[in-house]
């Protein structure tokens, strides 16, 4: 089949297209011919020798897509039956190999092309503000870099719960987007303190930033708050006053998709299409993808989502 390789592990956008083995499928697993792949920031990252795949994982590119089932396995599923899938990688391919319970449907009124890149952030959001952290309504939730791919989403996500939503962000520009999402709290990073401005308020924090904001994050946290840190764009390393943790009874959490069991992947999984799918039919949770590129032009693709003015996802055609 065809796949995306990267010929030069220290360049990352020596990214071509070239003929590699079909995986062989294990049991529980069905084969999805790939009709559109999504374009994540951990691809980049991955390119660039800093994140690589799971144990066990494809080594190629590619966390979801949407496509056909070609070989439906020891599973019950039909061939011909359409799904997008969650992924440990392989997608930026023809065929990829997926367990079972990382199958979703595709949402009701999406195309495959618009499914293939909602399935990460989606699950991303959902598994660590709702199942994770708790988040319910009246509370009040932090999302920094509102402005963002799992921001805009999050966003959305927390006022469908029926949560008051503050945001960090850089620009003017991206408080808008904010704001149009639903957030209420919108705070400029480079012009106000927001652990300042939310002093023990936050209940949830959707952390993606980490060493540089533990001290601020950790005020802004109310009594019995928790924080998700997902990203690590501040650093990592960061003295902590554990006196007001005890105090606060707070909650650092952190988590990554990625390498969670397949029994975590298929209940993430589960959950998000039970909550998450309905709003993503009737609208209440609206998914952006921004434009799509040929799968051979996936080293382009990656250039246009480092350059920061994409709004939404890219997505590769992979399947004519
Ligand atoms: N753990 C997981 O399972 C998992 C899964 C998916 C993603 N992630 C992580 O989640 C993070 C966000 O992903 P994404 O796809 O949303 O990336 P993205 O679209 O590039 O968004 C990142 C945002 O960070 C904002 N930002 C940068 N510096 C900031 C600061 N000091 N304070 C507040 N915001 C700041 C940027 O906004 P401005 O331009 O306004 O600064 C940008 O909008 C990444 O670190 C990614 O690796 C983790």
């Amino acid at each position: 089949m065809k796949a995306i390789i990267q010929k030069d592990p220290d360049t990352p956008r020596s990214l071509e297209l070239a003929e590699v083995d079909q995986p062989e499928l294990q049991p529980g697993e069905v084969l999805l011919k790939v009709h559109y792949a999504g374009v994540n920031r951990a691809d980049i990252l991955q390119t660039q020798g800093n994140y690589p795949p799971p144990a066990g994982a494809s080594e190629l590119l590619g966390l979801e897509c949407a496509g056909t089932i070609a070989d439906a396995g020891d599973t019950d599923f039909e061939v011909g039956q359409e799904f997008a899938a969650l992924l440990a990688g392989g997608a930026y391919a023809e065929y990829v190999a997926v367990p079972a319970g990382q199958l979703l449907p595709i949402p009701e009124g999406y195309s495959l092309e618009h499914a293939a890149s909602v399935v990460e952030v989606a699950c991303t959001v959902w598994s660590n503000i709702a199942m994770e952290a708790g988040l319910h309504e009246g509370q009040t939730i932090l999302i920094h870099g509102g402005g963002g791919g799992i921001g805009t989403f999050a966003i959305q996500v927390a006022k469908a719960l029926g949560a008051k939503v503050a945001v960090t962000a850089g620009s003017a520009e991206k408080l808008e987007t904010c704001r149009k999402l639903g957030a209420d709290i919108l705070i400029n990073y480079h012009e106000q303190d927001f652990a300042e401005v939310l002093k023990n308020s936050c209940d949830v924090i959707l952390d993606i930033i980490g060493a540089k904001y533990l001290k601020q994050n950790i005020k802004a946290l109310a009594k019995d708050g928790h924080m998700v840190t997902i990203g690590l764009q501040g650093g990592t390393k960061e003295e902590l006053n554990m006196g007001i943790l005890v105090a606060k009874r707070l909650t650092l959490q952190g988590t990554t998709l990625r390498a969670r069991s397949l029994e975590d992947k298929a209940a993430i999984v589960r959950d998000t299409v039970d909550n998450v799918w309905p709003w993503l039919a009737d609208g209440t949770v609206r998914h952006h993808w921004h434009a799509t590129y040929p799968l051979a032009e996936a080293a382009e693709a990656h250039a246009a989502l480092d350059s920061g003015e994409v709004t939404g996802t890219l997505v590769l055609e992979v399947a004519d």
